[in-house]
């Protein structure tokens, strides 16, 4: 594992406490900081979930629930949709906006720890998570729990912040993380700490390869990685295989 993974060990265990507090901007930072393309990499991930044949999701560190909705938009209704979440006011604003959007009846949402996720062995055929993972200690310990929750043949998909390939386009994504995005998200949020801590945890997150071979780690096959907008996130895609 990379010796970067534990730098920020205490940190990404409080993770959950800086969402509490800045629930209320969060949807419009991650909009404005991502220049609205978190609309289109929930598309994308939408559209690698494999079809309609999946009717069971779990979205992990659901947030305000985007992904859920994202992929109720792009895939239809399923049989069940829960989001879980450490955070009980995040979780609480995505309850609310379910029921703005008309979704109350098909999304539940769960407190619960991304290391020992409340729900039953084998129950899911998807499970999501976007921008959660690399808020995790030990996310080789969340991903063994995602394998647990799903049925045979079930797919997990990882959406998360990596760094473009080329070098350039490398050093200005760290101008942009380093200097901009901090005091963006501070001037929104009002929280000095919250957008420090997303550049300096997207710096040392494994992407690409390492992430794939973690996910192996932890039992998958057939891992795949989609990275997109030039690399400054990818998603990643593996199957808890038959039997
Ligand atoms: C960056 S937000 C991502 C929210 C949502 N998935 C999205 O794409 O907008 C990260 C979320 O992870 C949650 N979180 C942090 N640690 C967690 C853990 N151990 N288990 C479950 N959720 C956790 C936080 O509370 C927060 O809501």
């Amino acid at each position: 594992m990379d010796t970067n993974q534990g730098r920020y060990t205490e940190e990404k265990k409080k993770a959950w406490k800086i969402f509490d507090r800045i629930y209320k901007k969060y949807d419009l930072l991650n909009h404005l900081l991502s220049l609205g393309f978190d609309f289109h990499w929930r598309k994308k991930l939408s559209s690698l979930t494999g079809g309609k044949k999946d009717r069971s999701l779990l979205d992990l560190a659901t947030g305000t629930g985007d992904v859920l909705f994202s992929l109720i938009k792009h895939s239809g209704r399923f049989d069940k949709a829960v989001g879980v979440d450490m955070s009980f006011n995040m979780l609480s604003h995505a309850a609310r906006k379910s029921i703005k959007k008309g979704k109350s009846d098909e999304v539940d949402f769960i407190l619960g720890d991304a290391n020992s996720i409340p729900v039953k062995t084998g129950s899911f055929d998807i499970a999501t998570m976007a921008f959660g993972i690399r808020n995790i200690s030990e996310p080789v310990i969340a991903l063994r729990d995602i394998y647990r929750t799903l049925a045979n043949g079930g797919r997990v998909l990882i959406l998360e912040f990596s760094l473009p390939g080329n070098k350039f386009l490398k050093w200005v994504h760290l101008v942009y993380l380093r200097y901009f995005l901090p005091v963006i998200g501070r001037l929104i949020s009002g929280d000095i700490e919250a957008y420090r801590y997303l550049n300096k945890t997207i710096e040392v997150f494994p992407y690409g390869d390492k992430f794939i071979r973690l996910m192996e780690d932890a039992g998958f096959a057939e891992c795949e990685k989609f990275p997109l907008t030039m690399g400054i996130v990818t998603i990643y895609r593996g199957v808890r295989p038959n039997g």
